[in-house]
């Protein structure tokens, strides 16, 4: 399967970090951010990655990342998003051609994960068609898309809700099916102007074809000033993308 890591938008809730540069270069603890998506797609096998980048300084990804080589990889494949924030969906858009008809494994570029995505990505490899995401317990579900869930079935995501109905975080880990870019050629865009992988999840949920797994060891983004804090301390006391 082919990986897809989105890094384009403004950062503006890391400003001024992010005035003159891309969020995703930002210092997480010993690494730019941007290492540790790539890291986690490598350690589940994925070797053939799309980088969709966009806003600030889009030119040092490629003076920071090459080919890839450093992971391992043979070459990094990359794409822009104009215009900079229009959503996650519109991001992954860029990503058609790239995925080829088949499957694939989004990441968001500011997620990080204590552990693996190996299971979930074997488990979706031999699921025969649909999307799955990754789910995680969290203590402030309003800030993200959050899951419900009954009879071990979601059957709804709802973007940062004022009353969250549980406190499972879908995280910036998506697998999508070819359709997914069908998906997205029928969204609106939502109320803050952004074409929202939270419809995507929808789309797939109501045709019934939405699996989920819940991932083991903690996970943080680090778009905001006190998550990328956290996220620099989870590093640093624990490490990143374990591979047990
Ligand atoms: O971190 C997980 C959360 O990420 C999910 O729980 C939410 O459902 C999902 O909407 C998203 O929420 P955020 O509001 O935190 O997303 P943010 O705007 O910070 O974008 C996350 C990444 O997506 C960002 O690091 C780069 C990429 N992105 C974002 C936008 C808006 C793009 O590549 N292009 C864009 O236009």
């Amino acid at each position: 399967m082919k990986g897809v890591i989105l890094a384009g938008g403004l950062g503006t809730r890391l400003l001024p970090m992010t005035k003159v540069t891309n969020k995703h270069l930002l210092p997480v603890y010993d690494k730019p951010m941007i290492f540790y998506p790539i890291q986690s797609l490598v350690n589940a096998g994925i070797k053939d990655i799309m980088l969709v980048t966009g806003g600030n300084s889009a030119g040092d990804f490629l003076q920071l990342l090459g080919n890839g080589r450093e992971f391992g990889l043979k070459e990094l494949h990359y794409t822009y998003q104009e215009g900079g924030d229009a959503g996650i969906a519109d991001a992954l858009d860029l990503a058609e051609d790239f995925a080829d008809g088949g499957k694939i494994v989004v990441m968001l570029g500011d997620n990080i994960i204590e552990r693996n995505i190996c299971r979930a990505v074997a488990d979706f490899f031999t699921q025969k068609e649909g999307a799955k995401v990754m789910l995680k317990e969290v203590p402030d579900p309003r800030r993200f898309g959050v899951a419900e869930i009954k009879d071990n079935r979601i059957f709804a995501v709802e973007e940062k809700p004022q009353n969250p109905k549980t406190n499972y975080a879908v995280i910036g880990i998506y697998m999508y099916d070819a359709e997914v870019f069908e998906i997205i050629k029928t969204l609106k865009p939502s109320n803050r102007g952004e074409l929202e992988i939270t419809d995507v999840n929808n789309a797939y949920i109501q045709r019934g074809a939405m699996t989920y797994e819940i991932l083991e060891g903690w996970w943080t983004d680090a778009g905001t000033v006190e998550s990328l804090y956290r996220a620099t301390q989870l590093v640093a006391q624990n490490g990143a993308n374990r591979l047990e």
